[in-house]
C-alpha cells in the first residue's frame, strides 16, 4: 500500500467526495490522503455510514488522543467500529465494550496476565514458538507470502495466555480476520454475512470447548480468570464468557500480524533500513515501535457522546458517534517529524497504535516481546530481503491489513549470533 504522503495537486479533491466508511479506500492506500487533507482543513468532520448513521471524523492527533482519554464523555458501551454503527450486540458484555466501573472488573484480574514483567517472563518459550514458525522457511530462502505466515505470529505471543492450545492455532487465526473482514475476499466463504456467521460459529465452537475444560480443571490463563472474576457481584454468565474470549483473540490476531507483515514490507522495501538495522541490531526496540506507528492495524476506534462535548471547535451532541482514526494520528506532521518515512531508529516515537486512556490495548507487551523477537530472528537468518510480487491489502476500513505479500528472502551464509532479550 502507498503509505508516502500526498502531492500537494492531490488536495484538490473536494472535502464532500472523502468517504472514510468505503472499506475498498484502504485496498490502496487512498485513505492517507484523505487524512492529510481532513487534518489540514477540517479536523473534524461529518459523513454517514451506507445505512444513514452520522459520525464524526477526528484525524488530528491530540484530537484523537482527547477523545480517548475521556471515557467520561465518550463510551465504548455502543460499540468501537464503524462497521457496527447502529450498535454492537455485545456492547455492554464484553472488555473493550464497557464503561467505567464494569469494566475494570475484567480489566484489571486479565491484565496481569499480559504486563511488561510476564510478557518478558515468557519471551523463551515465545522464541521457540517463533523460531518454530519462521526458522525452517528464513533459512531455506526463496519467496515467502509473509501475510500468511505472520498470520500464526499473533498465537505464537498468546496463543497460551488466553488458553488455545496449539491445534488450534493453525485454523484460528483465518477465522478471526474472516470475521473481521467478511467483505474481504480473501477470507470470504460465500457471502460477507456467509462468512461472518461461519466464522462466528467456529470461534464459538471452540471457546465452548475449552470452557468446558478449564471450568473442569482451571489453570492461570484469560478463559481460567474469566470464569472466576466478580463481575459485578456475580461470576460471568456463559455467553459473557464467550463474547470476552472473542474479544482477546480478534484483538490479537487481527493486529499483531499485521504490524509484522507492514514491518517485513517496510524492510524489504527500504534496503538503507534494513542496512541500518543489520548495522545497528540494537535498534530493534526503536524499530518495533516505528512498526508499530507505521502500521496502526486499528484504523480507527469508534466512541458515542455521552454529554456535551467540543471537540476542536465543534459542539457534539450526546448520541452522537465520533470516530477517532489512530491511523491519521500517527502520521500527524505536528507530532512525528517526516511522518510519512519509516525510520528505524525513530526514538520520541508517542504512537497511538495501542489506544491511549482507559482502554488502552492491554496485550501491547506481548506483541511489542514478539515483534522484537521476530526481527531479532530475520537479522539473525537474512542477508537481504525484497518485495516479489503483487502486494493486497484487506478491504476493511478498520484493520489496516495485508493479505498477500511476496517476499524473495536470501539467508545468510553464516548464521549471525541471536540478541537474547
Ligand atoms: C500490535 C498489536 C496490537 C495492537 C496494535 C492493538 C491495538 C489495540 C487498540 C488500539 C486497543 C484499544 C481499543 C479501544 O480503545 O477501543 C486495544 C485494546 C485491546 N487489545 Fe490490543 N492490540 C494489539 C495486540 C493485542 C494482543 C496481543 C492482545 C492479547 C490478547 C490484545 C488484546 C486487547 C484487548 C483485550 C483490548 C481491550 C482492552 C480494554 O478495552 O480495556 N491486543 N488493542
Amino acid at each position: 500500500m502507498r503509505m508516502d504522503g500526498p502531492t500537494s495537486d492531490e488536495f484538490a479533491e473536494p472535502l464532500e467526495t472523502i468517504d472514510l466508511y468505503d472499506p475498498t479506500r484502504y485496498e490502496t492506500g487512498a485513505q492517507h490522503r484523505a487524512w492529510h487533507r481532513l487534518r489540514r482543513d477540517a479536523p473534524v468532520w461529518p459523513q454517514e455510514t451506507p445505512d444513514g448513521h452520522r459520525f464524526w471524523s477526528v484525524t488530528r492527533y491530540r484530537d484523537v488522543a482527547a477523545v480517548l482519554m475521556d471515557d467520561k464523555s465518550f463510551s465504548s458501551a455502543h460499540g468501537t467500529i464503524l462497521a457496527v454503527a447502529a450498535g454492537d450486540s455485545a456492547g455492554g458484555r464484553t472488555i473493550n465494550l464497557m464503561d467505567q466501573p464494569r469494566h475494570a472488573d475484567v480489566r484489571l484480574p486479565t491484565m496481569r496476565l499480559m504486563s511488561t514483567h510476564a510478557a518478558r517472563q515468557r519471551a523463551p518459550q515465545v522464541r521457540e514458538h517463533v523460531r518454530r514458525l519462521v526458522g525452517e522457511r528464513f533459512d531455506a530462502g526463496g519467496v515467502i507470502d509473509i501475510a500468511e505466515l505472520m498470520l500464526h505470529l499473533p498465537m505464537a505471543a498468546v496463543g497460551e495466555t488466553i488458553g488455545l492450545p496449539p491445534d488450534v492455532w493453525t485454523a484460528l487465526p483465518r477465522w478471526a480476520m474472516a470475521g473481521v473482514a467478511p467483505e474481504d475476499p480473501h477470507f470470504a466463504e460465500g457471502s460477507a454475512a456467509d462468512t461472518l456467521k461461519k466464522a462466528h460459529h467456529r470461534l464459538i465452537a471452540v471457546f465452548s470447548e475449552l470452557i468446558k475444560e478449564r471450568r473442569a480443571r482451571p489453570t492461570d490463563d484469560v478463559i481460567s480468570v474469566l470464569l472466576g472474576l466478580d463481575f459485578g457481584g456475580r461470576p460471568m454468565d456463559q455467553r459473557e464468557i464467550l463474547l470476552n474470549c472473542y474479544s482477546f483473540v480478534m484483538g490479537s490476531v487481527t493486529t499483531t500480524a499485521q504490524v509484522a507483515s507492514h514491518l517485513v514490507q517496510a524492510l524489504a522495501e527500504r534496503p538503507a533500513a534494513w542496512a541500518a538495522l543489520r548495522e545497528s541490531p540494537d535498534l530493534v526496540p526503536t524499530a518495533v515501535e516505528e512498526s508499530l506507528r507505521w502500521a496502526s492495524p486499528t484504523n480507527h476506534l469508534l466512541r458515542r457522546v455521552l454529554r456535551p462535548v467540543e471537540v476542536a471547535g465543534t459542539r457534539i451532541e450526546p448520541g452522537e458517534l465520533v470516530a477517532a482514526w489512530v491511523g491519521s494520528a500517527n502520521r500527524d506532521e505536528t507530532v512525528f517529524p517526516r511522518p510519512y518515512e519509516f525510520d528505524p531508529a525513530r526514538s520520541a516515537n508517542p504512537h497511538l497504535a495501542f489506544g491511549v486512556g482507559a482502554h488502552r490495548c492491554i496485550g501491547g507487551p506481548p506483541a511489542q516481546v514478539v515483534l522484537g523477537l521476530l526481527l531479532e530472528e530475520l537479522l539473525a537468518r537474512v542477508e537481504s530481503l525484497e518485495v516479489a510480487g503483487p502486494v493486497t491489502h484487506l478491504r476493511s476500513n478498520f484493520i489496516n491489513g495485508i493479505t498477500a505479500l511476496p517476499v524473495a528472502v536470501a539467508p545468510v551464509r553464516t548464521r549471525r549470533p541471536v540478541v537474547i532479550s
